[in-house]
């Protein structure tokens, strides 16, 4: 058998001298060993009790192995000898470049004609990815600097090619322009200087006023001739930012574009969206990018596209590395350690910022690519969806239950079974008679509602009876057939479709005009933008798509199904208003939330604000857009990778981000449910969605002891709102994340354990949240990071030399911890976030260990567009040192509604007090607690647009 012999050679090979040939692709080679090593698995367990039943999976799993390899068993050949020379042996493997990306089969004469080394390397591979048997010698020839004109703020840098890279039509002449786009910001781009390509139509603030290099943070070594490279350094420690040299070569073909970089260490996070721990693997992790309608699943592209990177420096400083490119896509990242962009189109324009901290490393990035939108207050509230309520009866039911629990419920959305056969800006008047009055029911309530709407629009309705196909055609908006003829069509759940194509300049008008005569009938807050990869049911068209070099371009990184662009899709060739979907595809869900957004600001009268969440994202979406992650399973597993996926969306400058809680597939349960909110209520979005057919899941449908523990978890969220919504407007000013991973605090820490810490995470730089993500846990470690850290329930507090301590973690427990030098204003929950911004506000203050803390609060009506930029906003700091509290109003911009300190927390008050004073009055009574160190004092009543001063003494 094929496959058994593949087996053989493989062994004696690896126990041979690497000195001969082997002809397997690398990506045959990658999945037979993964074959192999399951196969090895199920025959070990056959082994057991299992014995026929596993026996025949063994049989079936080499047969399938058998299929996998046997059209490369007669690619082995023996005897040649491997490029040997010094500019080969001299590459440790860990660094090797791969200089045979591509599948297909690779022999060591196709390596070699393409001036590269071949040397087969059985080592420690890991079963996913591995060490490239072809790889670049140092001295790779590639590109050569043919001049560099230096100016004051930058370099224009021309590059000519020495040798054929191998890849279809290389562009002999590249154009690089280095602009000194800030002092922490340094951007280049690479270009064929001599035809125009296509360029991401996505708005970046590019810098126009630019620095000169005397003030830089950061260094820029191009040699002036000879072969090519770039380096960037930061000036203050010498540290590599960027570099080319010793990473994969520069290559400028038309459709496959190549540059590698040195990594400054194996701390790396971002390149979205995937399902993965937070901290990326570099152990050859070949990452795909190409938006895709793909359930969150390992090593799959997934719904939104994200080239931006973060990574540490020895010294614990961070800097970022964003590529502006939406072709389809592969960052490969190497143990070296290094990464390599192998992207299909376009140009290469990166940009570098310089941190130093994490936080100035987003903060950084968000300036170009846009800061966050502000969102309402009510979006922070909690959000409850089902796909198929049963009707309108069904929905009605679950909102009167969950009124009758006195469950903290803001927003109900609906998703597609609303509609009349599944038909974009209708609802079933059958199924949901009387949608209208849920809706005023549910504003009556100070509550919200948000529906659902996928980008395909219906093409088979009876002319004349379905505006929003009709308009399209009138207004010529739809994705066009790649010959140009007539709207393409692909199947989406109405049926067959046509695409809104968001880049043509009708179609803003076109949504506008749909969302607004639906919002006549029906006044929606907000728009769930789904399906918006686009997703299509069909590979590429109702009618296929042409054979040509966009639908099959001579590289396809790893995406899925089987490395096919249309999958899922429509085709890459199809035609869109400014350039083919092959170059715009990764960019539909972000073109159609500009346009959601827009139509929803204007239908909303210009000065309100409101949500939309969309399930495929680009940079620059959080500008206009929130994001949940999908539709991921009712498993713990799921629980905990919502986790690194939220991480990640706030490294990308889309803080409203969460997962659907309990779980979209599947039955949820009720420890896993219960778990689920509980870490959800530390969502930034907090939604429950599941999928139909499955078992209710709002917080009302459970037994009376699991509601109390859910409201519990809602009430907290809710009493920390007034922080969030804080975080929410630092985010939108300072472009800061709100949901933080402990290193962003905490850079320096023992064994870099706060750098692989991804189950704990932080809002802002106050509250630590250790969530439990495992079922029948009820203690667990977390780690503490060296700080004072007070428990949010019991108030003791730890000073922590930086350390795991065991967690008591039972069912109705969050755990929950606050920075010692924290102020967080917090406010007593209610039903809604209407009624709860009613209440007054409480002052939580915990102590570091000089007795200081400080805070702040953002504070405004909520909702009006135009709170910040017309300064009707309200911003107190607040400050506490020397036993006096100070609350200044740094803004004072929004005095039409009261805001009254009702109640003050002061943790870690060593010594009881004497007198409290407020202002100069006593006010008694307080209540001090010498076991935990806690000072209460309740029943205040003081005017916190004024200035407050409130001390004690001992
Ligand atoms: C998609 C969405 C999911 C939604 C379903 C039906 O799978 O991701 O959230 O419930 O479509 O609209």
């Amino acid at each position: 058998m094929a496959s058994f012999k593949d087996r053989e050679l493989l062994l004696s090979e690896k126990s041979q001298s690497e000195s001969r040939i082997v002809t397997r692709s690398y990506q045959q080679r990658r999945r037979f060993s993964f074959l192999t090593t399951i196969c090895t698995i199920c025959f070990a367990a056959s082994l057991g009790a299992f014995g026929i039943f596993v026996s025949m999976t063994f049989y079936d799993c080499m047969v399938e192995g058998n299929l996998e390899t046997n059209a490369t068993d007669t690619d082995f050949e023996a005897g040649d000898v491997v490029s040997n020379s010094p500019q080969c042996s001299s590459i440790p493997h860990t660094n090797r470049q791969d200089c045979w990306p591509q599948s297909g089969v690779v022999t060591q004469h196709k390596c070699e004609q393409k001036g590269c080394c071949w040397n087969p390397f059985y080592g420690n591979s890991p079963m996913l990815g591995g060490v490239p048997f072809c790889f670049y010698p140092s001295d790779y020839q590639g590109y050569t600097v043919t001049s560099v004109q230096k100016s004051d703020t930058g370099m224009k840098v021309m590059l000519r090619l020495q040798q054929p890279s191998g890849w279809p039509n290389d562009v002999q002449n590249v154009a690089l322009d280095v602009t000194f786009d800030t002092a922490q910001r340094l951007s280049f781009k690479f270009f064929d200087p001599n035809n125009a390509r296509y360029e991401v139509p996505v708005k970046v603030s590019r810098s126009t006023n630019h620095v000169t290099a005397a003030n830089t943070e950061y260094n820029v070594d191009i040699p002036s001739q000879g072969r090519f490279y770039i380096t960037v350094t930061r000036k203050s420690s010498g540290q590599v930012l960027f570099s080319t040299q010793g990473a994969s070569p520069l290559v400028f073909a038309d459709q496959f574009i190549q540059l590698g970089t040195q990594l400054s260490t194996k701390y790396i996070y971002g390149l979205g969206e995937h399902r993965a721990a937070f901290l990326v693997s570099t152990n050859w992790t070949k990452l795909a990018f190409w938006s895709r309608d793909q359930p969150p699943s390992r090593h799959s592209n997934l719904y939104g596209v994200h080239p931006f990177y973060l990574n540490i420096e020895e010294d614990h400083n961070a800097h970022g590395v964003f590529l502006l490119n939406s072709n389809a896509m592969e960052v490969e990242v190497q143990p070296a350690p290094a990464l390599t962009y192998r992207t299909t189109g376009g140009v290469l324009d990166f940009f570098v910022f310089t941190g130093p901290t994490p936080d100035n490393v987003v903060q950084q990035y968000t300036e170009l690519i846009g800061r966050p939108f502000m969102p309402p207050y009510w979006a922070l509230g909690f959000h409850l969806c089902r796909w198929k309520y049963g009707g309108i009866d069904g929905m009605k039911k679950v909102i009167k239950r969950m009124r009758d629990a006195k469950m903290p419920f803001d927003t109900q959305w609906n998703d597609i079974d609303y509609m009349r056969k599944h038909l974009d800006w209708t609802y079933d008047t059958k199924t949901f008679n009387g949608l209208p009055d849920v809706v005023a029911d549910l504003h009556q309530h100070g509550q919200h509602y948000i529906m659902i709407i996928d980008p395909g629009i219906s093409n088979v309705q009876p002319s004349g009876s379905y505006p929003a196909y009709d308009d399209g055609l009138k207004m010529d908006i739809f994705i066009k057939k790649p010959d140009g003829s007539a709207p393409i069509i692909g199947t989406v759940w109405p049926g067959t479709t046509a695409f809104p194509d968001f880049f043509h300049p009708n179609s803003s008008a076109y949504w506008l005009q749909q969302a607004k005569a639906y919002h006549d009938m029906v006044p929606f807050d907000g728009i769930w933008i789904d399906m918006n990869e686009p997703s299509n049911f069909v590979a590429g068209s109702e009618s296929g798509c042409p054979d040509n070099t966009l639908e099959n371009p001579p590289f396809v990184p790893p995406v899925l199904l089987g490395g096919k662009l249309k999958d899922k899709t429509l085709c890459a060739s199809a035609k869109q208003h400014i350039s083919s979907h092959y170059n715009l595809h990764s960019l539909y869900g972000h073109s159609e939330a500009i346009a959601t957004k827009s139509a929803l600001d204007i239908i909303k009268g210009g000065n309100t604000r409101s949500i939309v969440i969309s399930r495929s994202t680009y940079p620059s979406t959080g500008v206009h857009s929130g994001h949940w992650l999908g539709d991921n399973n009712a498993q713990w597993t799921d629980s905990y990778y919502s986790i690194p996926g939220i991480l990640n969306f706030n490294l990308f400058g889309i803080p409203l981000v969460g997962a659907d809680i309990c779980g979209f597939n599947g039955n949820t349960n009720t420890e896993l449910c219960t778990r689920w909110m509980q870490l959800g209520a530390f969502y930034p979005f907090m939604r429950n969605h599941n999928t139909f057919g499955t078992v209710d899941q709002d917080p009302a449908a459970f037994d009376q002891a699991t509601q109390k523990i859910m409201r519990d978890a809602l009430n907290l969220r809710y009493t920390l709102l007034p922080y969030l919504y804080t975080l929410f407007y630092r985010s939108h000013v300072d472009g800061l994340p709100v949901v933080r991973p402990l290193f962003f605090q905490y850079p320096v820490s023992d064994y870099n354990v706060t750098y692989m810490t991804d189950v704990q995470f932080m809002w802002g730089s106050a509250l630590l949240i250790t969530p439990t993500t495992s079922q029948n846990t009820y203690k667990g470690m977390g780690y503490l990071p060296k700080d004072r850290w007070y428990d949010w329930f019991n108030h003791s507090y730890i000073d922590s030399p930086g350390h795991y301590i065991t967690f008591d973690l039972p069912m109705e427990h969050i755990n929950l911890q606050v920075r010692g030098g924290s102020i967080i204003p917090l406010q007593s929950p209610n039903v809604t976030t209407t009624l709860a911004r009613k209440n007054n506000f409480i002052i939580y203050a915990a102590l570091d260990v000089s007795g200081s803390a400080s805070g702040e609060l953002y504070w405004d009506d909520g909702e009006s567009m135009d709170s910040i930029s017309s300064g009707s906003y309200n911003l107190l700091s607040f400050k506490l040192s020397k036993r006096v509290l100070t609350s200044s109003l740094v803004m004072g911009g929004y005095q039409s509604e009261p805001m009254i300190l009702g109640q003050l927390y002061i943790l870690g008050v060593e010594i009881g007090p004497t007198s409290v004073t407020a202002n100069g009055k006593i006010i008694p009574p307080v209540d001090y607690t010498y076991i935990n160190k806690m000072l209460v004092v309740h029943n205040l009543s003081e005017n916190l647009l004024q200035p407050l001063q409130i001390s004690w003494l001992v």
